[in-house]
């Protein structure tokens, strides 16, 4: 029986990829990830042999399964890929969007927790891969499961979030500006006016006095989230009453969505906060998988995104 506690929430992630968007950093990498990271793929597959298992986990809406096949058909390589997550794929939005070449070597489960992986899969893997991903999990339990559905000497290679990554020193200042958005009252001035417990002139009422009792710090300025927040608040100001009126649906939509925004944040922020720990990967090491390589991994030989690690499964020695 597992714990229900050691899986995150998930639904603000099944959100998130259900309103279609390839990859979990889309500012930055809005098709799929390139460059260095796409490099780094194409090493992992070199090393496969035509005809292997591998399983992308936490795959989201499969950017890196899609990555892996991409480079297995240009090598000429038939892979059998199987792409997990915990949370909801966008089948569709891929489907519509990547091409059928590749989407036919990948066999998509959602609702597939990691720590359950060896359960629910029943073939041995060759390789196991995962982006930003893996470091989500109950390390103890996923570790286990990746081992018990790993051959022997087969290879789990992934890129881990890294605290010294610039996305980090981004997200930490989006952070700040949704705790503040919260603590000024906006939040709560919108969602008392979709419940009906204030008036359109209320709510604008309400935004002007949060905007003049309430300065922003200097860092928010230039910030995209911070900006879009003002130009909606300023549009929300202008807007006739009744049409006001006739926008609940979409401003309820705004607040949702800015909310799992903020939750995704949070786990992304608690994640770097786990893998700040040197021996962070411990887990894996103590169930059989020995570490051959870890290295910064550096996008356009400049901006730092994450780290790289490379594992090989071993078969423990009973003591
Ligand atoms: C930052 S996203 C990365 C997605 C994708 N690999 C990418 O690079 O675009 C993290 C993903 O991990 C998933 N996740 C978190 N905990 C998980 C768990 N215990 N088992 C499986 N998936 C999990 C989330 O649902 C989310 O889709």
């Amino acid at each position: 029986m597992i714990k229900s506690e050691v899986y995150v929430n998930h639904t603000h992630w099944s959100n998130y990829w259900q309103s279609g968007v390839q990859t979990s950093l889309p500012q930055d990498f809005k098709d799929n990830y390139d460059g260095e990271i796409y490099y780094l793929w194409e090493q992992v597959v070199s090393r496969l042999n035509s005809g292997a298992r591998v399983v992308d986990a936490c795959t989201g809406n499969g950017a890196v399964a899609l990555i892996l096949a991409d480079i297995a058909l240009k090598q000429q390589k038939q892979l059998i890929i199987t792409a997990v997550d915990i949370s909801e794929i966008n089948t569709q939005y891929i489907k519509e969007n990547n091409p059928k070449e590749q989407i036919a070597m990948i066999n998509f489960k959602s609702h597939c927790p990691i720590e359950r992986l060896a359960d629910l899969i029943n073939d041995q893997q060759d390789a196991i891969v995962s982006q930003f991903g893996l470091e989500y999990s109950d390390l103890t339990q996923s570790a286990v499961a990746l081992h018990n559905l790993m051959k022997e000497n087969g290879e789990l290679s992934f890129i881990a979030h890294s605290p010294k990554s610039a996305v980090f020193t981004y997200m930490d200042l989006e952070s700040r500006i949704y705790t503040w958005l919260d603590e000024i009252g906006l939040f709560a001035i919108i969602k008392k006016f979709i419940a009906g417990q204030v008036s359109a002139n209320g709510l604008k009422n309400g935004i002007v006095s949060v905007i003049e009792n309430n300065k922003p710090d200097t860092s928010y300025l230039g910030h995209g989230l911070f900006q879009s927040w003002q130009k909606t608040m300023f549009m929300l100001i202008k807007q006739p009453n009744q049409q006001l009126k006739q926008q609940k649906q979409s401003l309820s939509l705004f607040v949702t969505q800015h909310q799992a925004a903020q939750k995704r944040l949070q786990d992304m922020l608690n994640v770097a906060m786990k893998v700040s720990k040197n021996n962070w990967y411990q887990p894996f090491v103590d169930c059989g998988f020995e570490l051959e390589e870890s290295n910064d991994v550096l996008y356009k030989n400049q901006h730092h995104i994450g780290r790289y690690y490379r594992f090989r499964s071993m078969v423990l020695e009973k003591p």
